[in-house]
């Protein structure tokens, strides 16, 4: 392997260092680039360029390999469960015994939301984007709990253990709460029960009746949450990194990672693969018709839940969450019409040139919002729940920024492209 790159600019050569990671990724190093050169480098959207190095989760776009601290995913959706590979996004390692039980105290005992924080919720019209709800609600967790909310990298370094069992907790029990506070029920209080029992308690238990999870139920949700804890630098996992490296503590951090996640063309995508699919079923179609629709090019018709800005080939979790589904559904004795449709959509895809040819594959968020239904998860709340299972990823990469050694803020350059240097021109000398 080059340990240098060398590159001519007019009669100069630069040679600039070569870097590889674990898995023989490779990288050149160009931080000094524009003080040898005057040169930047330019990659919009950053399609090429690491901003990072990071020791979280290794992604293969190429091979549709996801592997969380060198765990496969697919190993970790068949033997682990959401909070233990929460801990190990987190921390770096599988849980002794001992480990996961107290990561388990830790969430119970922080499940709660205190009375006042409870009063930000009837600011919002109970129409208000969940999303929106959530990330202003998580912001507020700093102002309730300054004590891990320094923004001192050291003083929140010192507290991160609690600040993150915090997060994890706290925003899965805001979106329950949000859940009820759109519906006019009132807030269900959470129980000493697992994470993922405990979420479906606080949103479908009734004043005097309980509700349950059916241990399918509960199997189901933790494997959606799996697979959504973290992802490399997906945009609201880079959002948390830029905003985490201006010091900003945990908890802001999160918010911001929450309003990059809504958007349609990330985390939002659940919910308009959902739309796309009932429009389809509505209008009688089977997907046909639609797929030819989506090879427009047009954005508003493109086939949610398909392509991805990395994988060229399969998402992994797609597969997992797709062959979950049949199971879920048969489990549960539901009958989704939605799901033939889906199956149509993907089968006509895999075959057509338009997608073929562009490496257009189904991605995490086809066939997600198929489960989370069958869950009894209303659509407007699918993205929230693709946030509780991201909070994990986020919170490993909020801990790497504060734990970098100098600190630096993340602060991109630009080419600018607006008029050149000109003169003031008084008011009445305007045209
Ligand atoms: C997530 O980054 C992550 O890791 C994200 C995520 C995570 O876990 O954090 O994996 C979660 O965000 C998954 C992606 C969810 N989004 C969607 O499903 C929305 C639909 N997908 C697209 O909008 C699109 O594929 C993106 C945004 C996901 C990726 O966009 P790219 O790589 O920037 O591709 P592009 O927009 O440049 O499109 C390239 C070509 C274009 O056609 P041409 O101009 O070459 O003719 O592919 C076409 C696009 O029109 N295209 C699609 C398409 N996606 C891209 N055509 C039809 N349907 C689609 N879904």
């Amino acid at each position: 392997m080059a340990k240098t790159a060398s590159l001519q600019i007019d009669d100069k050569a630069y040679n600039l260092p070569v870097i590889q990671g674990t898995e023989g990724e490779m990288a050149v190093d160009t931080r000094r680039l524009r003080a040898e050169s005057g040169y930047i480098c330019f990659d919009q959207g950053y399609g090429n360029t690491g901003s990072c190095d990071s020791q979280i989760t290794y992604l293969d776009g190429d091979n549709g390999i996801l592997r969380h601290r060198g765990y496969p995913i697919e190993q970790l959706a068949e033997h682990s469960d959401f909070v233990e590979t929460a801990y190990l996004v987190i921390y770096g390692e599988l849980p002794t015994e001992k480990q996961r039980r107290d990561f388990g105290t830790l969430l119970r005992k922080n499940a709660a939301i205190e009375t006042q924080m409870q009063r930000i919720f009837e600011g919002f019209p109970d129409d208000a984007p969940p999303m929106a709800m959530l990330s202003s609600i998580v912001a507020s967790l700093a102002a309730h709990y300054p004590e891990l909310a320094t923004n001192s990298f050291e003083k929140d370094l010192q507290n991160f253990d609690l600040a993150a069992a915090m997060a994890i907790s706290k925003l899965r029990t805001i979106g329950a709460m949000i859940y009820r506070y759109q519906n006019g029920m009132p807030y269900v209080h959470p129980k000493d029960i697992p994470f993922c029992e405990n979420f479906l308690h606080m949103m479908f238990s009734e004043p005097y009746k309980d509700y349950v999870a059916e241990p399918e139920v509960a199997k189901a949700l933790n494997l959606l949450l799996l697979l959504h804890a973290d992802h490399e630098q997906n945009c609201s996992t880079s959002t948390v990194r830029m905003v985490g490296s201006s010091a900003a503590n945990l908890f802001t951090s999160l918010s911001a990672g929450i309003s990059a996640l809504s958007g349609p063309l990330h985390g939002g995508a659940n919910t308009a693969v959902m739309n796309m699919l009932q429009m389809i079923h509505d209008e009688g179609d089977d997907g046909t018709r639609f797929i030819e629709a989506a090879k427009s090019g047009n954005k508003s018709t493109r086939l949610m839940g398909f392509g991805h800005a990395v994988y060229r080939n399969f998402d992994p979790r797609a597969k997992i969450i797709g062959e979950a589904c049949e199971k879920v559904l048969a489990k549960l004795g539901i009958e989704d019409p939605l799901l033939a449709i889906a199956r149509n959509l993907e089968q006509a895809a895999l075959k057509d040139d338009y997608f073929l040819s562009r490496k257009l594959y189904p991605n995490v968020d086809f066939y997600s919002g198929i489960i989370m239904r069958a869950l009894g998860i209303p659509v407007n709340m699918f993205t929230v729940i693709f946030a509780i299972g991201r909070a994990p990823g986020w919170i490993a990469n909020w801990r790497e920024v504060a734990s970098q050694p100098k600190g630096r803020i993340y602060r991109p350059r630009q080419i600018y492209t607006g008029p050149v240097t000109r003169d003031y021109v008084p008011m009445d000398k305007r045209g």
